[in-house]
Parts: C-alpha cells; structure tokens; sequence
C-alpha cells in the first residue's frame, strides 16, 4: 500500500502515478518566467482556436439560458455525430448508439465501468496514452501491457492479442490509430484482422479514434466499418481544435446505450451545454480544419528531414497525429534526463517516452508537432546546436 493510502488520506486506487508531460510543462513555464522563450512540443494539443462558426455558435448560445441537457447529449449533435461516419467513411451509424461525453477521457470511463468488472484484464499496446493505465488501475482493472514493435509498424497484432488472452484470459483490448505516443497507424486490413481475432475470442474492443482526421500516410479506418460490435472513442479535441471545451464522443451498440445513459446521468447530469453547441458548428469549419492540418503536415516534413542532421535518425513511422517519437539511445539512457537537460540549455520541451513506456521509454522521446512553422524551425536548429555543436 502506498503512502497516503495508509495514512488514510485518500484511497490506494488513487494513487495514480503522474502524467510527466504535466511535469515538463511546470518546468517550461518556469523558465518562461524568468525571460526565456520555450518552444514547446510536449503538450499534444493544437495551438489553432476552435473553428470559427463553433465560436460563433457558442456566442450566440449565451444569449439564451445555458441549461442541462440530455445525457446522452442534445440530439442535433448526436444526428451530427452519425452523419459524419456516412460523410468520412461511407458507414451508417444510428444518432441512436452516439453518445455525447466530457472529451474522450470520460468516454474512457464510461466504456470501462460498462465494459469490465473489478479485476478484469484489458490489454493496451505499450508504448501508449498513460490515462488508459492509470483510470484502468483507478477502476480496479488491471492493464496488460503489450510490447509493439518495427514488425508489426509498432501497432498491437492479433498474434500477440490471442497469446496474452492464451497466458491469461483478457475481457477487452484498447487500440489507438493514429496513435500516442508514436504517430504510428494500423491499415484497415491489419485493423480488420485484429477486431476479428478479440470478437472471436470474446475480447471486448475499444477503438480510440481521436487522431482522426490527422493521417497523413494513408487514410485511418474506422472500427465502426468493420463491425458494430466495437466501442469507439472520439473527441473534438484533436482535428477540430477543442481541447478546453472538453467534448468527445462514443458509439456504441445499442445494449450498451442505456447502462452509459445511467452512468452519465448519475455522475455529470450532462455534458457542457455550450460546448455541445460549438461541437455541432464545428463541422461547418472543415475548411479551416484542412488548413491547420496541412500546417501539421508541414511541421512533420521539417522535423523528419531535420532532425537527422541533429544527429536524431530514428524514429518511428510519423503517420498520424501529431508526434514524432524519436529514438534518443544514441545519446543517453535515461530519456527523462535528456529531456530535462534539452529544455535547460537547448529551452524545448518535449516528453520523455517514460510516460508512454515503462519498459523501454527511457530511449525515447515524443515530441509535439502542432505547433507553428517558425516553431518548428527553430527547434530542430535549436536541437541541432545543442547535439552537434554550432
Ligand atoms: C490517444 C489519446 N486519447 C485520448 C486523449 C484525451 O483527450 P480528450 O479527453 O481531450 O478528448 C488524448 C489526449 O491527449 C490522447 O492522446
């Protein structure tokens, strides 16, 4: 037990461990505030505004009474919701089985209470997003970490599912395409064969979507085109620019739409009004949406063909999102260290791979490209400065 559990002052499923990149983030603004001018790739956050007819929606919407909504969300949304899978992916899904949430992150605890019991096993590919860990842990549920590697494009096989389900039976199994850490994505095919392998062993799936939108090698495939089977998480966060607003969704099947509507009621009422209405406007801001994702694309050119010259020439494949997770072994073993000298003397911040891997992060670190051009820039000269020398 750890130690403010057995003092007493908050329970032992609290204790959580920390997400580091907040850490980083502390330290960053620490030197901001004696003058120094950080760049900053750590946060995975966009620095574009939420587009403008969401703004404009929400405006308005302060003029009437900002009251409660439906659990499950206002239905306009919901109906909004489904019609974009028909627009993106040509998938019919019933506004019926939309479910509207506080960012993907309450997605995740509503699919985790509706899923698994205490004590049930849910297997994550390793490295990953730390909060599916830490809420698994937080829930009484205990995260499987699968090692991904170069052979499999760094994503979670249906080979290595079904042998950690052989070893010891799993009840779910949580995929991110695009991905954090990485930015790496699964094809449809190899997305196809592993929803196939955990529905035929009875392992539930979870997709978490919040990267799409933002694949530049090939398109991302939706979980809800190859079954209706799967829990999706989606968010506004990452392609339509809304991290503060904190809205997100599911799509789920349809037995599950009612256990999600009781929890919602019970532990939120409902999701921000406000924010709900600029979600639904949201998808009116496509265009500028495209212009900020081509701004990613190019900070993704500037950092795979110049961090090479700083010595950084491995990485993983940079397919989506908006990372690059970079291979730093070559210059030291302890990557929490290189990325809190690199912030020191080289003043940018990125996160180490510790974070996303506690076994073999200490080689890597991720950074953050969603910022602007200039930005990206200077930090790849910055980094190159401080590897090599001026
Ligand atoms: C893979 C992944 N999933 C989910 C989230 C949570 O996002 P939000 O709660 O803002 O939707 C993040 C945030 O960085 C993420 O990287």
């Amino acid at each position: 037990m750890l130690e403010s559990a057995r003092r007493g002052v908050a329970t032992a499923r609290s204790e959580v461990p920390p997400f580091i990149v907040m850490d980083v983030m502390a330290a960053a603004a620490r030197l901001e505030a004696a003058g120094i001018h950080v760049i900053h790739m750590e946060v995975g956050q966009p620095a574009a505004p939420a587009p403008a007819p969401a703004l404009a929606a929400a405006r308005a919407a302060l003029d009437r009474p900002v009251a409660y909504t439906e659990a499950l969300g206002i239905p306009s949304l919901r109906s909004r919701i489904a019609r974009h899978y028909g627009e993106r992916y040509g998938v019919d899904v019933d506004p019926a089985r939309v479910i509207v949430t506080t960012g993907s992150s309450a997605g995740f605890m509503l699919a985790f209470l509706a899923l698994f019991e205490p004590g049930e096993r849910v297997a994550i590919a390793c490295p990953g997003y730390p909060p599916y860990r830490h809420i698994l842990t937080a829930l009484g549920c205990e995260p499987v970490l699968i090692e991904t590697t170069a052979a499999t494009r760094w994503a979670l096989s249906a080979e290595a599912l079904i042998a950690a389900h052989r070893a010891r039976p799993l009840a779910g199994v949580l995929v991110a395409s695009p991905a954090n850490p990485t930015g790496t994505m699964m094809p449809a095919d190899a997305l196809g064969r592993l929803i196939g392998a955990a529905e035929d062993a009875g392992i539930r799936f979870i997709s978490d979507e919040i990267y799409h939108g933002l694949d530049y090698a090939f398109a991302a495939a939706t979980a809800a085109r190859i079954s209706a089977r799967p829990v999706i998480i989606n968010s506004f966060s990452k392609y339509f620019c809304m991290t503060g607003w904190r809205v997100g969704w599911m799509v789920v099947p349809e037995p599950l739409v009612r256990p999600i509507e009781r929890l919602q009621q019970n532990f939120a009422i409902s999701v921000p009004t406000l924010s709900q209405v600029a979600a639904e406007a949201a998808f009116d801001g496509r265009d500028e949406m495209e212009a900020v994702k081509h701004g990613y694309e190019e900070n993704r050119r500037i950092l795979v063909e110049g961090l090479p010259a700083a010595g950084l020439d491995h990485f993983l494949p940079a397919d989506g999102a908006f990372y690059l997770y970079a291979d730093v072994s070559g210059f030291t073993s302890d990557s929490h260290d290189f990325a809190r000298r690199m912030l020191a003397e080289a003043h940018v911040a990125a996160t180490p791979g510790i974070d996303f891997d506690p076994v073999n992060g200490a080689k890597f670190i991720r950074f953050c490209y969603a910022g602007s051009r200039a930005d990206a820039q200077a930090a790849v000269e910055r980094i190159r400065r401080w590897l090599k020398g001026p």
